[in-house]
C-alpha cells in the first residue's frame, strides 16, 4: 500500500480542471469515486489519454490504494487531438501532478494492443476512438476484468459510433449490466444484467438521439436552433 495520504476530489480536480479536455466535474467525480472503491493495489487501464485530465484523476484515486493506471494513446495526429505535441502536454502535465509512477503510457491504438494484453485489470475507461468498430473492440478488454469491476464510457448517448457499439453489444451481454450515466459518462458494471438493467439503457436512446440532433445543428451553424429547441448552449457536441 501507499503511504501516501489520501487527496480528496476536490484536491485533485484543482489540478485536473486545469488541464484541457472534455470531461465535466461531475464526470470526474464519477471516475473518482468508483476508483476509490477499489480494492488494494489496484490496476486501472484507460483508453485515450489526450493532454492528462482523466489520467491524473484516475491515478490520484489509484495511488492512494497503492495501484497504477496504464494509459493507452497512440497520441494522434489532426486537428482536434495534437499528435506528437499532445504527448508532451500529457507527460508535463503528469509531471507536474507529481504522480511518480502510478500512471504506465502505453503509446499505442488500444486495438492494436489488446490482443497481447495479458495482465488482469480492475477498472476500465474507455475514451479512446469513437467509432463502432473501436468500441466493439475496447469493450473486449473487460475480459480482464474481475465480476462486479467497473466500466466507464465517455461519450456513450451522445457519440453514434459508441452508442450503436453499445447497443450492438452491451446490451445483449450476458457479462455486463448498465448502472447509471453522468451525461455522457456511462458506469456498467461486469456482472449478469437484469431484464430492469437492459431496459435502462434502451431508455437513453431518446436522450441519444437529442444528442445526435443538437451535433446536426450544430454542424448546420445552428447554435441559436439548438439552445431553443434543446436548451444546449455553446459550441461543444453534448458531452
Ligand atoms: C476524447 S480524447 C480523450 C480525453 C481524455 N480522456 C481526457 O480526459 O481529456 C480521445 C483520445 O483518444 C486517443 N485515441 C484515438 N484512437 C485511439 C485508440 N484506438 N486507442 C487509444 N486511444 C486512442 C486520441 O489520441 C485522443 O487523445
Amino acid at each position: 500500500m501507499s503511504d501516501r495520504p489520501a487527496l480528496d476530489f476536490e484536491a485533485v480536480w484543482e489540478v485536473a480542471s486545469t488541464i484541457p479536455g472534455w470531461l465535466t466535474e461531475e464526470q470526474a467525480k464519477l471516475l473518482f469515486d468508483t476508483a476509490r472503491d477499489l480494492s488494494s493495489a489496484p490496476l486501472l487501464l484507460e483508453i485515450g489519454s489526450h493532454q492528462g485530465k482523466s489520467t491524473i484523476v484516475l491515478a490520484s484515486a489509484a495511488l492512494a490504494q497503492g495501484g497504477q493506471v496504464v494509459a493507452v494513446d497512440p497520441f494522434v495526429d489532426g486537428r482536434l487531438f495534437g499528435g506528437a505535441s499532445t504527448r508532451t502536454k500529457f507527460e508535463n502535465n503528469l509531471r507536474e501532478a507529481a504522480l511518480g509512477d502510478a500512471v504506465e503510457l502505453l503509446p499505442e491504438y488500444s486495438t492494436r494492443a489488446r490482443p497481447t494484453w495479458t495482465r488482469d485489470i480492475d477498472y476500465l475507461y474507455i475514451d479512446g476512438k469513437h467509432d463502432y468498430w473501436t468500441l466493439a473492440d475496447d469493450l473486449k478488454w473487460a475480459e480482464h476484468l474481475p465480476d462486479g469491476a467497473p466500466i466507464l464510457v465517455h461519450d456513450c448517448y451522445s457519440s453514434i459510433g459508441v452508442t450503436l457499439g453499445v447497443l450492438a453489444h452491451v446490451l445483449p451481454s450476458r457479462t455486463i449490466r448498465y448502472e447509471r450515466r453522468c451525461g455522457s459518462m456511462a458506469l456498467f458494471r461486469v456482472g449478469r444484467p437484469s431484464w430492469e438493467d437492459r431496459r435502462r439503457i434502451l431508455r437513453e436512446v431518446p436522450w441519444w438521439l437529442r444528442n445526435v440532433l443538437v451535433k446536426i445543428l450544430l454542424r448546420l451553424r445552428l447554435r441559436p436552433v439548438a439552445s431553443r429547441l434543446f436548451g444546449h448552449e455553446g459550441p461543444y457536441d453534448p458531452y
